[in-house]
């Protein structure tokens, strides 16, 4: 298999064209993410997207927030470059780009705390220790009523379950264009090239970083999102 500049299937270069043939409703789990984003803090002060990936997310988000400063992250440089090409038209006082650095690693590399933290399918590739400490990050870098946003790629809650849902994913990439070869290489890297949780597990690793507010808002195929706020809201 080729040698791949970053964690994803794809190199940063084709990884635009080929998502959208990998993950279902792409689009559409940002524009959702937005929209909760626009309901809870349509004020953001500051939004920062870690494995921000080649920049769609704030792309996408931009226009909706005038007021927000961005700041984007991600571990693969030349994710970053691409991110950069993309993003080349929002002024600077809009946007800070940091050096590269995966969300466990983030303490001490932002000075002052953020309203909006996203992580789209940006964690999954975390082993349990690392995402916890990812996790950790995220809740430590935001203001006390600050949002998390993350989606990721889910481990169904039965073996059956799994198997299920990998034959619709590998139905989905096929319909979408894919090769077999590429399907199947796709599907191997299911717990071996990223470590998928349950809903219950992310529910639960939320709440015990110290989340008051843990929800869910998003569940198609094998993806799911969750969002949770910092403080001062009791679980019913
Ligand atoms: C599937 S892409 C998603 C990119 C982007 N968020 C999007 O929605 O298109 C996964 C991204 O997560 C990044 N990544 C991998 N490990 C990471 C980590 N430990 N922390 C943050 N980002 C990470 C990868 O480099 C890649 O850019």
């Amino acid at each position: 298999m080729k040698e791949l500049n970053n964690t994803t299937p794809h190199n940063a270069e084709e990884y635009d064209v080929n998502v959208r043939k990998t993950i279902p409703y792409y689009e559409t789990i940002h524009q959702e993410a937005i929209d909760l984003i626009k309901t809870v803090k349509p004020d953001a002060r500051v939004w920062l997207d870690t494995g921000c990936g080649t920049g769609y997310m704030v792309e996408q988000a931009y226009p909706h927030f005038p007021h927000t400063h961005f700041i984007i992250c991600d571990p693969a440089p030349k994710m970053l470059e691409e991110a950069k090409r993309r993003l080349a038209n929002i002024p600077s006082d809009r946007l800070s780009i940091l050096e590269p650095v995966g969300t466990q690693e983030l303490e001490n590399k932002i000075k002052n705390k953020v309203d909006v933290i996203t992580a789209i399918q940006a964690h999954l590739y975390l082993l349990r220790d690392e995402r916890k400490k990812a996790t950790e990050n995220c809740f430590n870098l935001l203001n006390k009523s600050g949002i998390y946003v993350t989606t990721e790629n889910i481990h169904p809650l039965s073996a059956r379950g799994v198997e299920i849902g990998l034959a619709r994913w590998t139905n989905f990439q096929l319909q979408a264009g894919r090769s077999k070869y590429e399907v199947e290489e796709h599907t191997r890297r299911f717990n071996k090239k990223y470590f998928p949780i349950t809903v219950e597990e992310h529910l639960q690793l939320l709440r015990n970083v110290g989340f008051k507010t843990v929800e869910f808002f998003w569940y198609a195929h094998m993806q799911a999102g969750f969002y949770a706020i910092t403080g001062n809201e009791a679980q019913p």
